[in-house]
């Protein structure tokens, strides 16, 4: 359907909506669907949570799990994300839902956030290409994408009150270019509003969140759904409907939309008619595009499709080998004959309904680490004791639990708790071999015992293949090509959200984003802070070697297209992936900007001894920030020079440019 045939299509239901009829229309029936309109053949929308598979609270049905958003953005893979939002977009029709609610693209502001896992990364450049893909792939499927929570939601701690203090510079350049990639690139027909207020406005009632910005710079015309109860807290039925919210859910809380609500609010003079029909055009516009206006065509395939391929590659392109100290890793199968494999994450089950909150996934099947190692080394004994074992893994990390990577509540630690860590720190002393894995998702403190360790491998919460992608990498039938898409800090006090309780949780109901911009490896480069592992590492068993950095030009006036060019061989023994990173510096900056950020990135699969040219582009605005005095994006001429890195403390080889007036 054209969009001009959705537009139509939208006024010839509007005139044939009785005023009755439209007015129950704006809030939720039930938990998870629309009310529908049988006279004029229009069926309640249906949705279901994600971002990791279709959630099974929302939708009765096992679906595949996999890995946590976080690892889907360790991979800095838009194909894979994109096939992913497919998969999303396939079992979310299936499962006979026309709205899936993701992807979450709330920036790692902290890594205490308890949602850090459900969220892809720090950095607004790699978020945005990911949001794009994602919702592309989702929306290919005739499913609309739902992209939360919009905006500046980077705590659970007071989440439904806190009013997140932030300048509009760090809006613009660092919170809100997942939103608008998702929008603008992806076409994603339906955003959802925060609990939180933004400098003072909930989420649900944000005048220049969702006015101006989403519909008006944006072009935005799909759906603003309330995230599940936060207009309740707003000030009343005419902010909302002022601001441009569609949709209150769900019906079971709603207290703005419901249609009492609006016709009090009409015979007040509060609100008129025509408000009701411009924000009915949203919520029409995404239930016509996703065919709720014609006949429910019966889910494809029943309730089959599967997609444990995809689950187990995502599983092993997401995981991030971060040490690996003489080569102990991979290991040779053939050379072990005893193996410790230890600690409680070695049964992790990845499965589960509200497991860590609305992200819970239940899958048909699972792979626990255990298991997977177990049936990869069938003449291999394993052992309790490290010392008696040839090599020793142990499985560590977080869980589910409240305070620790989990929906409504921060974490209360970096560090990993102590029965780990003491355990870890046992099996170092008893066994040179030891290896750590992470079961997390989001950021440890490793400090206490990462010297004593040779190996660690970031796995994440790998979905329901994971323990077979574990054991593929540990023992080198596939190559870990991952990278960190957040810094990984020594120390709480490294990161600056935590610089006092102002800016984090926040006092008298606010938090305020004092750092501005500087958030993740922004702020670790603009305060020489060095992290444990700097945003963007990740190692091989491979090696690759950069060169013959070349830029279309060096004397560049903005109007079309820099290509950037470079040359990356495997000059290693194994196949594998590098992620080849760009960013950009401005030389002599005119207000104070990040010494780099993040602009292009590419990942590419090299046999030993291949080699290939990866072509980069950038654009005028890739170069600009956004001035708060004037309110505008600005690209100033001057010098700047292009990095590019294996991670952002890693680069290989740069070039100066000079940008003309
Ligand atoms: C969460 C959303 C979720 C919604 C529906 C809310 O509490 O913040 O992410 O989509 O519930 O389950």
């Amino acid at each position: 359907m054209s969009n001009d045939d959705v537009a139509d299509r939208v006024e010839q239901l509007l005139s044939e909506l009785a005023l009755d009829e439209k007015l129950r229309l704006l809030a939720g029936r039930g938990l998870f669907r629309t009310h529908g309109v049988k006279r004029v053949g229009l069926r309640p929308m249906r949705m279901t949570d994600g971002p990791h598979g279709v959630a099974w609270h929302s939708s009765f049905r096992r679906a595949t799990r996999f890995p946590a958003a976080i690892g889907i953005a360790a991979t800095w893979d838009r194909a894979l994300a994109e096939e992913l939002g497919e998969a999303l977009g396939a079992e979310a029709r299936a499962a006979g839902r026309q709205m899936i609610l993701a992807p979450g693209v709330n920036i790692c502001r902290t890594p205490m956030n308890g949602r850090t896992f459900e969220y892809f990364t720090e950095d607004p450049y790699l978020n945005a290409g990911l949001a794009a893909a994602v919702v592309t792939g989702i929306q290919s499927k005739g499913v609309a994408a739902c992209v939360k929570h919009f905006a500046a939601n980077n705590q659970e701690t007071d989440r439904m009150s806190v009013d997140a203090k932030v300048g509009e510079r760090a809006l613009r350049e660092i919170y809100l270019p997942g939103f608008e990639a998702a929008v603008r690139d992806g076409g994603a027909h339906a955003v959802m509003a925060c609990y939180n207020k933004v400098n003072g406005e909930h989420g649900v009632e944000n005048r220049f969140l969702l006015r101006q910005v989403l519909r008006g710079e944006w072009g935005f015309d799909g759906t603003v759904v309330s995230d599940w109860g936060a207009a309740r807290s707003s000030q009343s039925t005419a902010s909302c409907l002022t601001a441009g919210l569609n949709l209150e859910m769900p019906g079971v809380m709603a207290k703005r939309f419901r249609a009492k609500d609006l016709r009090k609010a009409l015979e007040a003079d509060d609100i008129v008619e025509e408000q009701i029909d411009a924000n009915l055009r949203g919520l029409l516009h995404t239930m016509v595009v996703t065919g709720c206006d014609r006949q429910q065509e019966s889910p494809p395939s029943g309730y089959d499709i599967e997609y444990v391929e995809l689950a187990l590659r995502a599983a092993r392109e997401s995981m991030v080998l971060l040490k690996n100290d003489g080569a102990l890793l991979p290991l040779n199968k053939l050379a072990i004959r005893r193996i410790a494999v230890l600690g409680k994450h070695a049964g992790k089950t990845f499965t589960g309904p509200l497991k860590g909150g609305s992200s819970g996934v239940w899958p048909k099947r699972t792979v626990t680490p255990e298991h997977a190692l177990r049936e990869f080394l069938p003449d291999v004994e394993f052992v309790d004791d490290a010392r008696e074992a040839d090599v020793a893994v142990v499985f560590a990390g977080l869980g589910h639990g409240r305070g620790q990577d989990c929906e409504h509540f921060d974490r209360t630690s970096l560090e990993l708790p102590d029965e780990q860590v003491g355990l870890i720190r046992r099996t170092a002393a008893r066994n040179p071999n030891t290896v750590v894995v992470l079961i997390n998702g989001s950021p440890v403190a490793m400090d206490p015992w990462l010297a004593d360790v040779r190996s660690v491998l970031e796995a994440w919460y790998g979905g329901q293949e994971a323990g077979t992608a574990i054991a593929q990498l540990l023992f080198g039938d596939a190559n870990p090509g991952g990278k960190l898409p957040v810094t990984f800090p020594r120390r709480l006090e490294d990161v600056p959200a935590h610089a006092s309780e102002r800016t984090y949780p926040g006092v008298a109901g606010e938090v305020h984003y004092d750092e501005g911009i500087m958030v993740g490896y922004r702020y670790c480069d603009t305060a020489d802070i060095e992290p444990l592992f700097p945003f963007g590492h990740g190692l091989s068993y491979t090696t690759f070697a950069y060169r013959d950095l070349r830029l279309s030009a060096s004397d560049w006036d903005g109007s079309g297209p820099l290509g950037v060019e470079l040359a990356v061989e495997n000059t290693g023994g194994r196949p594998g992936a590098e992620i080849v990173q760009l960013y950009v510096t401005q030389r002599a900056p005119r207000v104070v900007r990040p010494p780099k950020e993040l602009k292009g990135f590419a990942r590419v699969d090299l046999q030993p001894g291949g080699e290939r040219t990866v072509h980069l582009e950038l654009h005028r605005a890739d170069l600009g920030y956004y001035d708060e005095a004037e309110r505008r994006w600005r690209t100033d001429p001057g010098e700047y020079e292009i990095s590019i890195g294996a991670s952002s403390r890693d680069i290989r080889l740069r070039e100066a440019l000079t940008l003309r007036a």
